[in-house]
């Protein structure tokens, strides 16, 4: 391999089997020119520590499984070129879930609140051709929010989340909205109940570090608005 350098990598290690708490690993890596971190982290694998552990699967920024804490921001390892991050790299997980091993954290509470939200189109069934018709305008109103990935860089990098982990995220969030605004959709009611809890919608802070998290980009913050203020229009949400 031609090589053009290295960087240090700096890598968060645990093994629930071995460690108490988690310790750095500092790894010296060969890297080319148009590496991202998801090539170093694979590179670091195969020549020095087989036991490094971490999830990915596209590794082109659609399937979301490689969001990780880079350099001190949440961002996806696929998406983030070597040469944006100087000399030295540091990955640990994301923050304010169970770390599982290394790299990888258990997302099982991050999916429940997802689930939580009724994230599916409920509609009655269509009579003659079974289209459901929407316009441009209407599609429009939520189309950031279809862009979600599930990758909880946003959730995870929330001050509120940390505060108070039952708090249901932006990511959940998102992905309420994106069915409570969709014209076809019959159940923004039931939706907007679920987010009216005191971990719903009200404990965020408009603190913006999803906003800046999200590899895909995605108004989030925006969106929370846009629900609160359509909870607020129903006041039979309001505890
Ligand atoms: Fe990831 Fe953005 Fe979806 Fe949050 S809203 S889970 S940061 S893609
Ligand atoms: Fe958290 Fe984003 Fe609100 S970071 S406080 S959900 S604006
Ligand atoms: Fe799929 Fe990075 S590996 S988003």
């Amino acid at each position: 391999m031609a090589t053009a350098s290295t960087v240090e990598l700096k890598i968060q290690r645990f093994d629930p089997e071995r460690d108490n708490e988690p310790h750095w690993q500092t790894l010296t890596v060969p890297v080319e020119p148009m590496d991202r971190v998801l090539d170093v982290l694979t590179r670091a694998k195969e020549l020095f520590d087989g036991s490094i552990t971490f999830r990915r699967s596209c590794a082109h920024g659609v399937c979301g499984s490689d969001a990780l804490l880079i350099n001190g921001r949440n961002r996806l390892a696929c998406k983030l070129r070597v040469e944006q991050l100087g000399k030295t790299i540091t990955v640990a997980p994301l923050p304010g879930l169970p770390i599982v091993k290394d790299l990888v954290v258990d997302m099982d509470g991050f999916f429940e609140k997802y689930r939580s939200v009724q994230p599916y189109l409920v509609a009655s069934p269509v009579e003659g051709s079974g289209e459901r018709i929407q316009s441009g305008e209407q599609r429009d109103r939520f189309d950031d929010t279809t862009k979600c990935i599930l990758c909880a860089a946003c959730t995870t990098s929330c001050p509120s989340f940390w505060a108070e982990p039952e708090y249901v995220g932006p990511a959940a969030i998102v992905n309420a909205h994106r069915f409570i605004f969709d014209s076809r959709d019959e159940n923004a009611e039931a939706r907007l109940d679920i987010l009216s809890d005191e971990d719903g919608v009200w404990r965020c802070r408009t603190t913006f570090n999803c906003v800046e998290a999200c590899p895909r980009g995605i108004n989030i913050t925006k969106a929370i608005l846009e629900v609160s203020y359509e909870l607020r229009a129903s006041s039979d949400h309001v505890r």
